[in-house]
């Protein structure tokens, strides 16, 4: 869950934003072009490197990944080729090597996805996230270190078509980590178990979701519609994956003590569990969360210095059944995705479901983070 940016990576939000509006698309031939170029520069770390071990090779070890697997999984092959390619060329090497890896595949996913049955919305997001994650290797806009394991690691799943991009949030097929039934309460353990086994119909495969900052056009989704469509776009893929069981994912934001300190968050967690999905207790934050928990609100800094709020990590799952009923009443109640009861009002104003307000300046980091 966890996949930090170097600091100079990190940027504003209205940053984020004026960048959202800013990805055309990419044509294979500038990424092939780009590519070339990274290939000169991989030589002159290393002129055999990529005889030896052309990009073709690294992707082909990524392809037997497992169908249901974490973004973050990485195989013992992957590792050993990297650790190869390290000791030849040096970390710096290795990151332009990641990065051709990338391209490489950002021109034959570009090709596949066109094959898939996937809805042609979800196409179009993962052409503007090619986009997007392409033009940060070609204008080489990285920090050094964000092209080794893990912190690319999001990105390269994005390229590989195993990370889906669906609006707000990003999902991919996994299943819940047996690590979360050590954290559960024991007074809602027998309770969440049985939801677990009756409800969801077991703990995987399922849809988890993600939130990625460094992608500005899911962020300024981050308000009631913005998530009303990202679940009415999983209601979809359930449908044309019977297999799948539900949907989950975990994070600070669905803490039910939000509903004191930022009630204007609290529609992340009733949207899911006033129609059929269950929030079930994980743990306190680790320090990274904490810091996302905290980053942007000067309340709950306030709250957290006083001891009023402990930032805490909640998972909502949300069995295909009910996720797929609760679309099919919002598309009934009009043409866009229904607005939920706790909408929080200044994010529905803008016209294009961007927030027109600014972050606060004054936040603790003053930086993106790419978490979840
Ligand atoms: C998750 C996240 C996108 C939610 O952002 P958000 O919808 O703006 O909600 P926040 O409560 O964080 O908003 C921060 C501040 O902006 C204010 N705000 C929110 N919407 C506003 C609006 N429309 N107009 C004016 N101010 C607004 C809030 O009041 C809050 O300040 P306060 O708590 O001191 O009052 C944001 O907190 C974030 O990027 N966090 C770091 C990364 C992260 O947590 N990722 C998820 C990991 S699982």
């Amino acid at each position: 869950m966890v996949s930090e940016v170097p600091d100079s990576d990190r940027e504003l939000p209205s940053q984020q934003r004026s960048r959202a509006a800013s990805h055309a698309g990419l044509a294979p031939d500038t990424v092939a072009a780009a590519l070339d170029r990274l290939g000169g520069h991989i030589s002159e770390f290393d002129q055999r490197l990529l005889i030896e071990c052309p990009f073709d090779h690294y992707v082909r070890r990524l392809d037997p990944y497992p169908a249901i697997a974490s973004y973050s999984h990485i195989s013992p092959a992957v590792k050993e080729i990297g650790r190869i390619i390290s000791e030849r060329v040096g970390e710096r090497g290795l990151e332009r090597y990641h990065q051709g890896v990338m391209l490489t595949l950002i021109l034959r996913s570009m090709a596949r996805l066109q094959a898939t049955n996937l809805p042609e919305d979800i196409k179009s997001l993962f052409a503007d996230n090619f986009s997007r994650i392409a033009r940060n290797i070609v204008r080489d806009a990285d920090s050094p270190g964000f092209y080794l394991y893990p912190n690319f690691s999001k990105e390269l799943a994005i390229c590989t078509l195993r990370l889906i991009p669906a609006g707000v949030q990003k999902v991919e097929l996994n299943g819940l980590p047996r690590r979360y039934f050590l954290t559960i309460r024991s007074r809602t353990l027998l309770g969440s178990l049985s939801f677990l086994a009756f409800h969801l119909g077991g703990i995987k495969p399922l849809y988890e979701m993600h939130t990625d900052s460094r992608d500005p056009k899911a962020m300024v989704l981050f308000h009631p519609a913005g998530w009303a469509q990202f679940y009415a776009r999983v209601a979809r893929l359930l449908e044309m994956n019977p297999g799948v069981k539900g949907l989950f994912g975990s994070s600070w934001f669905f803490d039910p003590a939000l509903e004191r300190i930022s009630p204007e968050l609290a529609y992340l967690r009733t949207m899911v569990t006033e129609n059929g999905g269950r929030l079930i207790y994980l743990r306190p934050c680790s320090q990274t969360s904490r810091e996302d928990a905290l980053m942007y609100s000067a309340k709950r800094r306030k709250a957290f210095g006083e001891g009023q709020y402990v930032p805490t990590e909640y998972l909502v799952a949300w069995p295909r059944r009910a996720l797929i009923d609760w679309a099919g009443r919002a598309s009934s109640m009009g043409p866009g995705p229904a607005v939920p009861r706790h909408e929080h009002s200044p994010v529905m104003s803008g016209q294009d479901g961007a927030r027109p307000k600014e972050r606060p300046a004054s936040h603790p980091s003053g930086k993106e983070v790419t978490r979840g």
